[in-house]
């Protein structure tokens, strides 16, 4: 059995049940053994590692946790879901997400900086190799490749739909981009100049990497393709496609050639990229999906990210046996069919960003805890948009009503609540019984 050493900590970083701590440094830097990473308030959609082991991620929950050691740095700021992290010169990291935001980080000094915005969602990031600049890939079609002093950044356009993800060569000269097209296509990372289509895949790539020798490419698809083609042709080595869709991450380790896919259905499967086989597949939680993976840096062990507000990391060697994402699944997961219709509207339409308890776990919105009669702002260290933090608004039956009725855009235009309405009568009257019977303190 491995043992699972099992971190949590609070809000504000206070560490509620570290039992060694030396031996979890020496296992980032080194992991061997299974452990998991508590303290984000919703699901973990990006995860990197930095050289010295120290784990990057990026969540739902509008942060960023960067961790070391038992407590975890968190960077706050952005206004929705981060979907990416990577590290940069100096000990700095870049993150973006659905805020359309990219931005530069010097954890040491807490200091952050805007590098520019796309015009949709950022939902991967890749850091040239001398950490001098980072490549963004957004639904908004394009690619930015950022220099990390500020200057202007490349564009790259061509693509037909949204971009999914984004890799440099090993030079740093040329840079690989998948796209919702089916596309591969490969750019001129100087002037952003079109290169070649590398791969026609026909249904849309979700995620691509590129050899450290630039001898090969992998990616995988929305149909569940997933392949090696060799560099520069392009021409298919390797074809490792399961009846599994989609095919959503991928990482690899040149300590141990190893090539980790995660997909939907909450498998990870490990390639070795060198003799072209199949040496793990791992279901790694049973309500899948797996969004994030990342090696530690002697590629002994696996992070992993998904639908679990926990970040999972096994050792690569003994995958089968391992323990499973399971306990801290999310609450949305249960059996519907067992709760009201109240509670089933919450679960699946407000506890992603919502709890119902006073201690006020992280999570993106405000705890909703005691909410009825509550001027609206009132939760004193959750951070409020100006708009809601200056309203005048009492949430009522009425109010609550209202807000989704009409929807939190036209209702408190400048919330950073997302747009979202729930179009039936009864269903909203059911939502506002659940939560009055649920956060009414005893
Ligand atoms: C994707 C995240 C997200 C989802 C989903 C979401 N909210 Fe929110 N909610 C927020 C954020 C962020 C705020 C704070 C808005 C601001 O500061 O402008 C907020 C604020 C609120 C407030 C005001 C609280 C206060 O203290 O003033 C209420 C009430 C609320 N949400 C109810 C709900 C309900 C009910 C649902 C489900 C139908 C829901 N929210 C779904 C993110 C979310």
């Amino acid at each position: 059995m491995n043992m699972i050493q099992t971190l949590s900590t609070a809000r504000h970083g206070l560490l509620l049940g570290l039992t060694a701590c030396g031996l979890f440094l020496s296992s980032l830097a080194q992991a061997q053994e299974a452990f998991t990473l508590k303290g984000h308030g919703g699901p973990v959609k990006g995860i990197s590692t930095q050289t010295d082991g120290t784990i990057l991620t990026a969540s739902f929950d509008n942060s960023v946790g960067i961790w070391t050691d038992g407590t975890p740095q968190w960077l706050e700021g952005h206004e929705a879901a981060v979907n990416a992290v990577v590290p940069v010169a100096n000990g700095q990291v870049v993150s973006a997400g659905d805020d359309y935001s990219v931005r530069l980080w010097s954890p040491q000094n807490s200091t952050v900086r805007e590098l520019g915005r796309h015009n949709a969602k950022v939902i991967r990031l890749a850091a040239a190799p001398d950490g001098q600049s980072v490549a963004s890939a957004s639904w908004d079609r394009t690619v930015r490749i950022w220099p990390i002093d500020g200057a202007a950044p490349v564009l790259i356009e061509g693509h037909d739909n949204t971009v999914s993800d984004v890799a440099f060569s090993p030079d740093g000269t040329r840079l690989y981009t998948s796209s919702a097209d089916g596309t591969i296509r490969v750019w001129d990372a100087q002037t952003g100049a079109f290169l070649k289509r590398l791969v026609e895949h026909g249904f849309g790539i979700n995620t691509l990497l590129v050899a450290p020798d630039e001898s090969w490419l992998a990616y995988g698809a929305v149909d569940g393709g997933t392949r090696l083609v060799s560099l520069p042709e392009g021409v298919e080595i390797g074809d490792f496609t399961a009846d599994r869709r989609p095919i959503l991450a991928m990482a690899h380790s040149d300590k141990t050639d190893r090539i980790a896919i995660g997909d939907a259905q909450g498998y990870i499967m490990m390639i070795d990229s060198s003799a072209l086989r199949i040496t793990d597949d791992f279901q790694a939680t049973p309500a899948g999906p797996v969004w994030a993976l990342a090696f530690s840096p002697d590629g002994q062990n696996i992070h992993a990210g998904g639908i679990s507000d926990v970040v999972h990391s096994w050792p690569v060697g003994s995958l089968d046996g391992a323990e499973q994402m399971t306990g801290t699944t999310r609450a949305f997961m249960t059996d519907p069919d067992q709760m009201t219709n109240g509670e089933r509207q919450f679960k699946r339409k407000c506890s992603i960003c919502h709890t119902l308890e006073p201690d006020g776990k992280r999570r993106a919105g405000p705890s909703l805890y005691d909410l009825f009669g509550r001027a609206a702002g009132a939760i004193k260290d959750y951070p409020y948009s100006p708009t809601l933090a200056t309203s005048d608004l009492i949430w009522t039956e009425e109010t609550v009503d209202l807000l989704f009725d009409l929807g939190p855009d036209h209702y408190i235009p400048g919330s950073k609540m997302p747009m979202q309405r729930i179009t039936g009568a009864q269903d909203r009257a059911d939502l506002i019984s659940f939560l009055q019977s649920a956060t009414t303190p005893e």
